[in-house]
């Protein structure tokens, strides 16, 4: 088909050509709002003195089912798993999150034994066969830190402040939804008491929770159909042995000592089995239905659920995209546009202008070449619907004086500069 002309939409799905439902292009300004997104988010995580790592796009399944959980909707659900061509006919899976290779990784280095207290931050794709809505994708992007070695309050306080921080960057408004969960000690009575509450609610139960009551009783609060029968089931608060809870309350008194706006979510269990303690949620209402901007939380059994030493670790992942969504792509259409078109007339003015567009670049300007091909007028119009601040124009008039003519687009003036000028002209016009 290569050369035979794309078609129209309709056509490119006839022949299995189209986007797979759930991934998404990002053009233009809605690529820039994501690394916008990212690059703030570096900037915070980098202040913090965390370290950057990366990890693999593909893993084997079993990481992610004996960290994720079997029965979490994660890996029940949504992966993207398929058989190896090795002998053994490996199965892998696409990463639907960052924790379990971030944990894999860490213990692969040994640091679990050798320096177990480590701060990580990673960027990049994740993947997971939800249904596509607004702020959901099959293919999406996460900001994460990881911290291991840290099991104090302090340290879950200091992750939430860190969000607020970057959401305050953003100037994005989110509230933040805490819980804690209880550990080893406390979990398996409130495991109990949910189970004995969903055994008694039976008939009220929906479908999906008649599965959740045995296989995962905490998954149970986490039940969209039915809110009001799930606000009657026991509360995790009332079942922290004394160090969780004074642990979360800890958090608490951080939390609000620095001025992070939080509820406390009783019902706020999370879809993946690892975390213990702290759980927690930033939402903004600017998305709709998919309004966790930010998750995450403790897990301090996981390190040693996959192999290593017994080390706490805590984190979050920001939904990019979410996040993007939320602070308006809009804002970001002129951020590509062209300080200066630079428009040649003729192929000698081409080699000037070439040469030009070096110099500007190297001043730090963005200088776009127009195609030498086409008229002035056409030109002029492809320069101003780019949104450039000024077009650069030399024919062989100009190349026989040495001058440029600087017409500037958003003023609808125009004057001849000499060409060595044109960099401190351009600099000193848009304030650089
Ligand atoms: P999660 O809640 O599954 O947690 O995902 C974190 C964030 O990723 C969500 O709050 C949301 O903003 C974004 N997200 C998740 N699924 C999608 C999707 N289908 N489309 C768009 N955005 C999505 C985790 O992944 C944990 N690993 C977080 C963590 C790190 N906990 C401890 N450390």
């Amino acid at each position: 088909m290569m050369g035979g002309g794309a078609g129209t939409a309709r056509e490119r799905i006839n022949l299995g050509l189209a986007r797979l439902r759930g991934f998404q292009d990002l053009i233009g300004p809605d690529a820039r709002a994501v690394s916008f997104v990212e690059e703030r988010a570096r900037n915070v995580a980098e202040r913090y003195s965390i370290n950057e790592i990366r990890i693999p796009l593909l893993e084997r399944l079993e990481l992610y089912q004996r960290s994720s959980g079997e029965t979490s909707d994660v890996v029940e659900k949504q992966m993207y798993a398929f058989a190896d061509r090795d002998e053994a006919q490996t199965t892998l899976a696409l990463r639907p999150e960052g924790t379990p290779g971030v944990v894999r990784a860490y213990i692969d280095a040994g640091l679990d034994r050798s320096d177990p207290e480590q701060r990580f931050y990673y960027y990049g794709p994740m993947f997971r066969r939800e249904r596509p809505q607004k702020g959901r994708f099959r293919q999406f992007n996460q900001f994460g830190v990881e911290i291991f070695g840290r099991a104090d309050a302090a340290c879950d306080a200091e992750l939430m402040i860190m969000v607020d921080e970057f959401r305050r960057e953003l100037g994005l408004e989110v509230e933040f939804e805490i819980n804690s969960l209880g550990d080893a000690t406390c979990r398996p009575a409130f495991r109990q008491a949910l189970l004995e509450w969903g055994r008694a609610h039976l008939d009220q139960l929906c479908e999906d929770c008649h599965q959740r009551l045995e296989r995962n009783p905490l998954r149970l609060l986490d039940c969209k159909n039915d809110t009001k029968l799930a606000e009657t089931a026991p509360r995790s608060s009332d079942y922290l042995c004394d160090p969780c809870h004074q642990h979360f309350g800890t958090v608490e008194e951080l939390l609000s000592k620095a001025n992070v706006p939080y509820v406390v979510n009783p019902r706020l269990v999370r879809g993946l089995d690892y975390y213990t303690r702290t759980t927690f949620e930033a939402v903004s209402k600017a998305v709709g239905a998919q309004s966790a901007v930010v998750a995450g939380g403790r897990y301090d059994g996981l390190v040693e659920v996959l192999g290593g030493a017994a080390v706490a670790g805590t984190g979050f992942a920001i939904g990019v995209e979410r996040i993007a969504l939320a602070i308006e792509a809009d804002r970001f259409k002129l951020d590509g546009a062209p300080d200066a078109s630079i428009i040649a007339m003729g192929e000698r003015a081409t080699v000037t202008a070439m040469d030009l567009a070096r110099t500007l670049r190297a001043a730090g300007l963005r200088i776009e070449m127009l195609s030498p091909e086409r008229g002035l007028k056409a030109l002029l119009r492809r320069a101003d619907k780019l949104g450039a601040h000024f077009a650069l124009i030399i024919g062989e008039n100009e190349l026989a004086q040495g001058v440029v003519q600087v017409r500037d687009l958003k003023n609808s003036a125009q004057q001849s500069v000499p060409q060595g000028d044109i960099a401190s002209h351009l600099c000193s016009a848009l304030n650089r």
